[in-house]
C-alpha cells in the first residue's frame, strides 16, 4: 500500500508580533491531530510564526478528509490565538467557510504519495519570512548541480537526471523541464521566483522526489498580507540525492524575497528549530530542516539537521549579509522592487499624488 506525506501549513497568529508561534497553539494543534483518527502518524513543526502539521496517512493527495483535519485544526488553534490575543489570529485562514481542499484558501500544501523503500529518508523544509520560490536555487543544487550533488556524477541510479515541474505563479501554467538537458531553458524561469516556481522534482521513471508549496498567499487575498512562508519535502538515498546532498545547498545562505513585512531581499538562514525565531527587523529568513525516516508510515524523527555545529558558518555569514544590506534600508534592491509591492502603501500614494506628475 502506499503512503502519503502530507505537510500543510498556516500562521494563525504570532507570538510576540510575527517571531514565532506559543507553545499553547502547538499543544492544541497535537491535541486536533491525536484524536483526527485518519492518520498513521504526525510532528507539528514550527518555523517562525508558523505551524507545520507534518502527517502522514494512506488518502493519497489532495484529499478532502486531511485537508479538512488541517483546517479544522488551525481553526481550533486560531480560538486559542485569539484568547491570548495573539498578532494576526487566523491570519492565514482567508476565508470561513471551508470548501473541501484547503488550496487557495491561505494554508501552504505540499503532499506526497509514494511506494514506501526498504528505507525512506524524508527531509521536510520550512521556512519563515520568504515566499515558495526560496525552494528553487536549492532544490537547483540537490537535483541537476554535480558541484553541490556529486551522486550526479558518481551514482549510476542518478547519472541520468530528473525532471523539474516548474509552475508560473502570475498565469498559473506548468511545464516541465528535462535535466541536465534543458537546464538552460530551466534556468531563464526558475531565475525569476517570485514568478516562476519548482513543484515538484522527478526522477525520469516518473517516481515524485521533491515537492513544494507554491501558493502566492499576497495574490489569492487581493491585498498585501505576508508573504507565503513555504515547505518543501524532499526524499533521499538510492538513487536520490544523499541526505546530506540535499542539505548541503544551505550552507550558502542565497538572497530571498521576504523579510520585514514581505518587502525586502535578504539572506535565507539555516537554524535548527528552537533558533527559528525571526527578530531582526522580523528576520532574516529562516530554514528549518527536519529529516525522518519512515517506517510503515510512522515518522521516526525528526532529526533537527540545520542544529549541526557545520551550518555555523552560513549562519554568520547570513547575519554579515544582513549587516550588509539594511544599510540600504528603504532602497532597492535591499527594497523589492515597485511591482512587488502592489498591496502595500504605492496604490494609494500615487492615488493622492496623480495630479501633481506633470508632463516631462
Ligand atoms: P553509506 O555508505 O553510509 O550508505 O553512505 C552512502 C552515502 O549516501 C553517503 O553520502
Ligand atoms: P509573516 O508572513 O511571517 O506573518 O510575516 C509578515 C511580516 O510582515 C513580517 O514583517
Ligand atoms: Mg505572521
Ligand atoms: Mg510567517
Ligand atoms: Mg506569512
Amino acid at each position: 500500500e502506499k503512503v502519503s506525506l502530507s505537510v500543510i501549513k498556516a500562521d494563525i497568529g504570532g507570538f510576540v508580533g510575527h517571531s514565532t508561534v506559543h507553545p499553547e497553539l502547538v499543544i492544541k494543534a497535537k491535541e486536533e491531530l491525536t484524536k483526527s483518527g485518519i492518520l498513521i502518524d504526525f510532528f507539528v513543526g514550527t518555523v517562525g510564526d508558523d505551524i507545520n502539521l507534518i502527517m502522514t496517512h494512506t488518502l493519497g493527495v489532495d484529499h478532502g478528509e486531511i485537508h479538512k483535519l488541517a483546517w479544522n485544526t488551525f481553526l481550533a488553534c486560531t480560538e486559542v490565538a485569539k484568547k491570548l490575543k495573539l498578532y494576526g489570529a487566523g491570519q492565514d485562514l482567508l476565508s470561513d467557510a471551508f470548501s473541501g481542499n484547503v488550496k487557495g484558501m491561505g494554508p501552504g500544501v505540499a503532499e506526497m504519495e509514494f511506494e514506501e523503500r526498504k528505507s525512506e529518508p524524508v527531509i521536510v523544509f520550512m521556512a519563515d519570512k520568504t515566499e515558495p520560490g526560496a525552494w528553487n536555487l536549492p532544490l537547483y543544487k540537490m537535483f541537476a548541480d554535480p558541484f553541490n550533488t556529486i551522486g550526479l556524477v558518481i551514482d549510476p541510479k542518478m547519472h541520468g537526471g530528473f525532471l523539474f515541474e516548474v509552475h508560473d505563479l502570475i498565469h498559473h501554467k506548468k511545464v516541465i523541464f528535462q535535466c541536465p538537458e534543458e537546464i538552460y531553458d530551466l534556468l531563464v524561469f526558475i531565475g525569476a521566483p517570485g514568478h516562476y516556481c519548482i513543484k515538484s522534482v522527478y526522477t525520469k521513471e516518473g517516481e515524485v522526489a521533491a515537492t513544494s508549496s507554491t501558493q502566492r498567499l499576497n495574490l489569492m487575498a487581493g491585498r498585501y498580507i505576508g508573504k507565503d512562508d513555504p515547505v518543501c519535502i524532499v526524499r533521499c538515498q538510492n538513487g536520490l540525492p544523499a541526505v546530506g546532498e540535499a542539505l548541503e545547498p544551505f550552507a550558502y545562505p542565497h538572497l530571498v524575497a521576504g523579510w520585514m513585512r514581505g518587502s525586502h531581499v535578504g539572506p535565507l538562514m539555516p537554524v535548527a528549530m528552537k533558533d527559528a525565531v525571526p527578530s531582526r527587523f522580523d528576520g532574516p529568513p529562516r530554514a528549518v530542516a527536519l529529516g525522518f525516516q519512515l517506517a510503515d508510515g510512522k515518522l521516526i524523527g525528526p532529526q533537527d539537521f540545520f542544529a549541526d555545529v557545520s551550518f555555523n558558518e552560513a549562519r554568520n555569514t547570513a547575519n554579515q549579509i544582513a549587516n550588509y544590506v539594511r544599510r540600504m534600508g528603504p532602497f532597492e534592491p535591499h527594497r523589492l522592487p515597485l511591482n512587488e509591492m502592489e498591496y502595500t502603501t504605492l496604490p494609494d500614494v500615487m492615488k493622492k499624488l496623480k495630479d501633481r506628475f506633470q508632463e516631462l
